[in-house]
């Protein structure tokens, strides 16, 4: 199969193109002014962009950082001076990133603030727009005044206004898999705050679960200052009703009743509600839960150019503040490093379209995940595709959709494959079925790979045609390899949410 392939190859040509001296970060929170302040420090100019009029994001609502009790608003105060003192460095605040084009390493960049647009471009883009608190909307009957969110209680704990004497906070993931470490910690950070502002205050926290990863002293120190912890399980849910908390306690193995004059709810912490539309603008994956995953080396090694984008903070996933931190120091440092390069290159050959053959259709550019596609006017004649080689994945997408079979990609061009189903389906008949195999090389032919080097068998009557993607899976392939002789046909693909071309399969 190899040698009949191989002998199709064709060399790959090199693409080298300029790249932007400059940066975008999207959020202006504590992970995205740090960003910009190290990118800063690294010489290269930074725009940083919030949504918000107030820079500061989540961290701007807190009253005091777990797990030292520092004054949110002094630490954040200090990180907003910096960045604002730094020359290299433009704020814009009430803007919003509305359209991204160009290409890697010079991305042109289209803002809106105050109904004015304007654009500019950067060679790399840090994502550090944060999470959200998930909204109860009604949920255990918050109202936002006797029944309130962590959030809100932060603020009245800025204000010195919390005045109950019967606090039950809640701890609750609300059935989502966004159960993060950080709600728990908010929670017992201000559990042991309310208590030790007011001893003689009752304070009970309901928990379904509260991590591994927390801190053991806190949790200890909760319980010497008299914060009462309760585990329910998921069937005792606890319920909210006029005056009391009614929870099962699972391990005392009691009903509980618990009044109140204040319940908190210690919501997750889960994906802007404009993450989506900026993960479409961006071209990068959001994860199973709606966070920004990095389309880093590990998922797609040496076969595509680097974006030259990079996320971190909350906008991954929920991480406290010194996670924020570290998290935006590393996307800066790579980022530096990534701009200091001066120009973008590559050797990986893209999928390119055959002029002669394409019909000007356009399905490719709605088949194409990373929008490398757009349609060109031709005058006098029909519009033809155009592939921008450095947003190119290889995925396959295209030249499986392009019925004019105008789309050709290097190393699975439709000659290679099928001169390798050819190849897999010529040996006599031995009397066992002849299987192909058509697998992607994350997946099938990876497993295929591993159970050689375990030392596993599988039976020699299958035969294996490696592929980057199951993208490119095509159905005439197919039949021609049953035309051909095969017996049956194996596809080996990620499972789904797991593609490394985001959803080729
Ligand atoms: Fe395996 Fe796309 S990478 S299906």
């Amino acid at each position: 199969l190899g040698v009949a392939k191989a002998g199709l190859l064709k060399p790959a040509g090199r693409i080298e193109t300029r790249m932007t001296p400059a940066a975008l970060v999207i959020g202006g929170g504590i992970a995205g002014l740090t960003a910009a302040s190290a990118v800063a420090g690294g010489d290269f100019p930074v725009k940083l962009v919030e949504k918000e009029t107030e820079l500061g994001g989540l961290v701007g609502k807190l009253n005091l950082l777990y797990p030292r009790d520092d004054s949110a608003r002094e630490f954040l105060e200090k990180r907003i001076g910096t960045a604002e003192q730094h020359p290299a460095i433009e704020i814009l605040t009430g803007a919003e990133v509305v359209d991204v084009g160009g290409s890697v390493g010079d991305y042109h960049i289209t803002i809106e603030q105050n109904g004015q647009s304007s654009e500019f471009d950067v060679g790399a883009i840090i994502v550090a727009m944060g999470a959200q608190e998930f909204e109860p909307d009604g949920l255990f009957r918050h109202d936002g005044v006797k029944v309130i969110t962590q959030l809100e209680l932060e603020q009245e704990l800025r204000d010195q206004s919390v005045d109950a004497h019967q606090v039950v906070m809640v701890l609750d993931s609300i059935d989502t898999p966004h159960y993060s470490s950080v709600s728990a910690a908010t929670a017992l950070k201000n559990s042991i705050l309310l208590k030790r502002t007011d001893p003689k205050r009752e304070v009970s926290l309901l928990f379904r679960r509260l991590g591994a990863d927390l801190d053991r002293r806190t949790i200890r120190e909760a319980r010497d200052v008299g914060v009462r912890l309760v585990k329910y399980n998921g069937r005792g849910k606890p319920q909210v009703t006029d005056e009391v908390v009614e929870v099962y306690d699972q391990l005392r193995g009691e009903e509980l009743s618990i009044p109140y004059d204040l319940v908190v709810l210690a919501m997750p912490l889960v994906p802007r509600e404009d993450a989506v539309r900026v993960s479409l603008m961006l071209r990068t994956p959001l994860d199973g839960n709606g966070f920004f995953l990095e389309p880093n080396m590990r998922l797609r090694p040496q076969n595509y150019v680097r974006d030259g984008i990079f996320v971190c903070g909350s906008a991954h996933y929920p991480v406290d503040v010194q996670e924020s931190v570290f998290q935006a120091h590393r996307a800066a440092a790579k980022a530096v490093r990534y701009l200091s390069h001066g120009t973008v290159d590559s050797d990986t050959p893209s999928a390119i379209v055959l002029e002669s053959l394409c019909t000007g259709c356009g399905t490719c550019v709605e088949a194409c995940p990373f929008l490398a596609i757009a349609m060109e006017e031709r005058e006098g004649t029909l519009s033809i595709s155009r592939i921008d080689p450095l947003l190119c994945k290889r995925c396959g997408n295209c030249a499986v959709v392009c019925s004019a079979k105008a789309i050709v990609m290097e190393p699975y061009t439709d000659r290679e494959l099928i001169a390798q189903i050819n190849a897999a389906l010529a040996a006599p008949r031995d009397g066992e079925p002849r299987i192909l195999g058509l697998m992607c090389e994350w997946s099938g032919y990876a497993a295929a790979d591993l159970a050689g080097a375990e030392g596993l068998q599988y039976p020699g009557n299958l035969r294996i045609i490696r592929l980057g993607c199951s993208a490119r899976f095509d159905p005439y392939h197919i039949l021609w390899a049953f035309l051909n002789g095969a017996d049956g046909i194996l596809l080996g693909a990620c499972e789904p949410g797991m593609c490394h071309y985001v959803g080729g399969n």
